[in-house]
């Protein structure tokens, strides 16, 4: 707890405590209270100049004006500027309000952030990582426990600061039991808490604004009784947002006027201690703290988390000609529109509203309303058009494409003889449906008649939250996210909006619209026909929203054309350019846009992942003889195996893949699978496995990886590599970097997949261990049906094979085949098991050498899982250690 005063008193009680303080304050002479204000603050110097221009990357683009530190500190390590910009949360439990909201600031704005829970004492995470730096900042949602963390952990935290040039936003939230006044403990500043504001005011020379507007005084109370203001007359704390004291509140000590505008937001200049902070006197529930906190990030970071200034805003009106009789836009509906249309583009260069028809439904309204249509094709020119479907069906509910296209092209013809532009690229699906999950009948279909490159939907990954929402290309047409404005097809009344009409205000004037375009470089959102008729809520929440951002922001408004948007889009997140497929069941409203004539049962249940070489055909082969497990269809073009998740299939999209695999004759009791070898040591394949097959279960066999890598040699050799052929293995395993680029890529294909624990982990990233089984690819060998025994107990496979009686030793072969009748047997091909000389022994001690590492971290890593250790891996670490 804060630390000056013993005595704690509930809030709100009174004056004769405040006095005490007051005579305390003034007795400590040079450490007496002053409050700050604008225009009379003795310590009130040269304005600074305000931070303008576009956010720059890396150092340069470094946190405000200079001062000496006190202490000096020193240069930051150069490996600094390599780490990945991750921002250290402390919250006071998984579910805390604030915590909660910093974590959903930082996800919508796309920074990487790591919560630990604030205990309070010692548990300070590891800060570095050699000489690099973990985080570029550190939050506390309580800002106590950072002031009352232990000597040792105190200490480390504050020297990490130093030396890495990391900055502490931390936030004081007063409850009821809290002290009314007291100093910080360690710091020449004093908190006033459980106090009620009004009138609040951006300081126009905290060096930390970038995105924030300074703003004239703003009139009103500020919601909530229990903010905290900050005192101090140290030169290191600078005020950022400032409000005064209602006029029912009691005056805080010191000689303060009464009317003095008091800091909520002190910005820490680093000179007390060399560390930089922000500090908050309450949550981010009120807006302005959510738009400073995005600004304190920036600042402190150096400009690495910081969002740029441009903002694209695209207004589409989905349902043209599509509304109810009665709700639709009439002549002077259509006149208000362009004239705030034309007000709007004075504000945000290019607006335009975006128009999107379904031509069936023209002139289906009253008379008055026909007029309206014919009033925005007689505008037509002034506006951007967009197709829907013809008659607004849902296009998942087209299975045959040519049904579909047949469709496109009446709204296309509509489009021709009303002479409406459509030439935009851009088109929307009614309810999303057919844009994710795809219906690829619909993205042929849009190409072939439209020639559409753009779409976007409020559904990838996921409706909500929101703030996940992502873009993706898929088969040439860019989907980029679709937000929502709270305008659907039945708000159409502002005294009837949902929640009242306050709510929408609320949505506009800092709420969740307003945070929708300062935290989204790219906003599309959809409205609807009938919020442009009756009260215009469409006109009323647009300029409402234009004029409140640019009265408290610095963001450049502006619009772009949808296929000039979507580059914009995928030139900003070129990462979201690959898709990420989900299972369409796992989510109802993906289920629904579904076609009804495909089945989530033809996916996998489990995947053979690999690595090649170690055996996994033998697994396969073994398998396909249960009568309850059936294999994937073999691929023509990759080796049998489908490789989807982990090459170019990938983006043919999950109905490609499905068609791999029977529709199962009963989903609970067969046992779909496939295996691809090439799996286990791809970087996607995890993470991409997961969001598709996230309950299934994963099979992975490991051999000694010098055996391995042997035989992925001369399994190369028998395919005729030149390589392989023309260099021995030794040469191949031993090439330095170097080395030809072929032969340096056959050493990686040798080598790369038996780092078995590193692969491991990352599957461990994605799946549970408990869906992961390791098979011993030695015992598999030597002992198949124990083997299976076990993948049996593992899927949970009924009935039991008895692979004992299934399996046959062949002994020209040398290996297990399947036992037929009259004593025949079924092996593999002649690529499994083949004939080749020994190891050499030089080559044997390169690579007992070369794998020791990863051997002993597979060791370590089966024992935490475990796991038994295979006995080939126990000989090799016996034989490397001895060695
Ligand atoms: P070699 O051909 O080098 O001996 P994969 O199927 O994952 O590519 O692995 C092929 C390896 O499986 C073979 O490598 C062989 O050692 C091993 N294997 C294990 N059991 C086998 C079996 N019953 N028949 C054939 N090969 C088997």
């Amino acid at each position: 707890m804060l630390k000056l005063w013993k005595v704690v008193r509930p809030a709100r009680q009174l004056e004769l405590h405040r006095l005490i303080l007051l005579l305390i304050a003034f007795s400590l002479g040079s450490m007496g209270f002053l409050a700050y204000y604008v225009s009379t603050s003795p310590k009130a110097k040269e304005p600074l100049p305000l931070p303008l221009g576009d956010c720059s990357s890396g150092a340069a683009g470094g946190p405000g004006p200079v001062r000496p530190p006190v202490p000096p500190r020193p240069p930051r390590p150069p490996e600094t500027a390599r780490t990945e910009p991750v921002v250290l949360v402390f919250v006071e439990s998984a579910y805390s309000q604030l915590g909660q909201e910093i974590v959903a600031v930082l996800e919508s704005s796309r920074f990487r952030y790591s919560t630990e829970l604030a205990p309070g004492r010692g548990d300070m995470p590891t800060l570095t990582d050699h000489t690099r730096g973990r985080y570029v900042l550190v939050i506390y949602e309580n800002l106590l426990k950072y002031v009352n963390l232990d000597a040792w952990s105190r200490e480390l935290l504050d020297r990490y600061c130093v030396e890495y040039g990391v900055g502490i936003i931390g936030f004081f939230r007063a409850h009821e039991h809290s002290l009314l006044s007291a100093q910080l403990k360690g710091f020449p500043l004093f908190l006033h808490s459980n106090l009620g504001l009004r009138d609040y005011q951006v300081n126009p020379t905290a060096p930390l604004l970038h995105l924030t507007r300074p703003s004239r005084l703003e009139p009103g109370p500020l919601p909530g009784d229990d903010w905290t203001i900050f005192q101090s007359n140290h030169s290191t704390y600078e005020p950022v947002l400032l409000a005064s004291l209602r006029l029912a509140e009691p005056p805080v000590p010191g000689p303060v006027p009464r009317r003095a505008r008091l800091p909520t937001v002190v910005q820490d200049l680093g000179l007390h201690d060399g560390i930089q902070r922000v500090l908050f006197g309450h949550g981010l529930s009120f807006w302005l703290h959510k738009l400073v906190f995005v600004d304190a990030v920036a600042y402190l970071t150096g400009k690495r988390l910081c969002l740029d200034l441009d903002r694209y805003i695209l207004v589409d009106i989905d349902d043209i000609f599509v509304g109810k009789e009665g709700t639709r836009m009439k002549v002077a509906d259509v006149e208000a529109l362009l004239t705030t249309q034309n007000k709007l583009r004075t504000l945000v260069p290019n607006f335009t509203f975006n128009l999107g028809f379904s031509g069936k439904f023209y002139h289906t309204g009253t008379e008055e309303e026909d007029a309206g249509d014919d009033m925005l094709l007689k505008h037509r020119q002034e506006f951007w058009w967009f197709p829907h479907m013809w008659s607004h069906m849902q296009p998942h509910l087209f299975h045959n494409r040519s049904v579909l296209a047949d469709q496109m092209r009446l709204n296309k013809q509509f489009a021709l003889e009303h002479g409406i532009p459509t030439d935009l690229g851009y088109a929307v699906a009614p309810h999303h449906s057919g844009v994710y999950p795809i219906h690829t009948q619909l993205y042929e279909a849009w190409k072939s008649v439209w020639g559409i490159q753009v779409t976007s939907t409020e559904e990838y990954p996921h409706l909500r939250p929101a703030r996940y929402r992502r873009g993706f290309i898929h088969n040439g047409i860019m989907v980029l996210p679709r937000q929502t404005c709270g305008l659907f097809t039945h708000t159409i009344f502002y005294n009837e909006y949902p929640g009242g009409s306050r709510e929408l205000d609320r949505s506009i004037r800092g709420g969740e619209l307003f945070l929708t375009v300062l935290l989204n470089p790219i906003s599309i959102f959809m409205t609807h026909l009938s919020n442009y008729g009756n009260d215009r809520l469409g006109l009323y929440t647009f300029e409402s929203l234009v004029r409140f951002l640019q009265c408290w922001t610095r963001l450049r408004l502006q619009t772009l054309p949808p296929v000039p948007l979507a580059r914009k889009y995928f030139d900003l997140f070129p990462q979201e350019r690959s898709p990420l497929w989900q299972n369409p069941c796992d989510d109802k409203r993906h289920k629904d846009i579904w076609s009804k004539e495909k089945t989530c049962d033809r996916l996998p249940k489990f995947l053979i992942v690999g690595p090649q070489k170690t055996g996994t055909t033998a697994i396969h082969f073994f398998l396909s003889l249960h009568p309850a497990v059936t294999s994937s269809f073999p691929s023509p073009s990759t080796f049998e195996e489908i490789q989807f998740f982990n090459g170019p299939n990938y983006h043919k999209g999950i109905d490609w893949y499905m068609d791999f695999f029977p529709v199962p004759s009963n989903a609970s009791t067969d046992f779909l699978f496939e295996k691809s070898a090439t799996y286990f040591d791809s970087e996607v394949v995890p993470r991409r496995g997961a969001a598709l097959l996230p309950r299934a279960k994963i099979i992975t066999v490991l051999t000694n990886p010098a055996d391995r890598a042997y035989s992925w040699y001369q399994h190369q050799r028998a395919h005729g590599d030149p390589v392989a052929l023309n260099y021995t293995f030794y040469q191949v395993i031993s090439a330095s970097s170097q080395a030809p680029p072929a032969l340096r890529s056959l050493q990686n294909r040798c080598l790369v997949p038996g780092y078995y624990s590193t692969h491991l982990q990352r599957w461990l990233t994605y799946y549970p261990s408990g869906q992961l089984l390791i098979v011993d690819g030695q015992e598999l060998r030597t002992n198949p049906a124990a083997s299976m025994e076990s993948i049996q107990k593992f899927l949970g496979i009924t009935p039991f094979l008895n692979y004992t009686r299934t399996l046959r030793f062949d002994e020209d072969k040398g290996f297990w085949c399947q036992g037929l009748e009259g004593g025949k047997t079924r092996c593999l091909g002649k690529s499994k098991g083949r004939k080749y000389p020994d190891m050499d022994a030089e080559s044997r001690l390169f690579l007992m050498d070369f794998f020791r590492n990863h051997n002993l971290e597979l060791s370590q890593l089966l024992s935490r899982l475990g796991q038994p250790v295979p006995s080939w891996l126990r000989e090799e670490l016996q034989h490397s250690s001895s060695g």
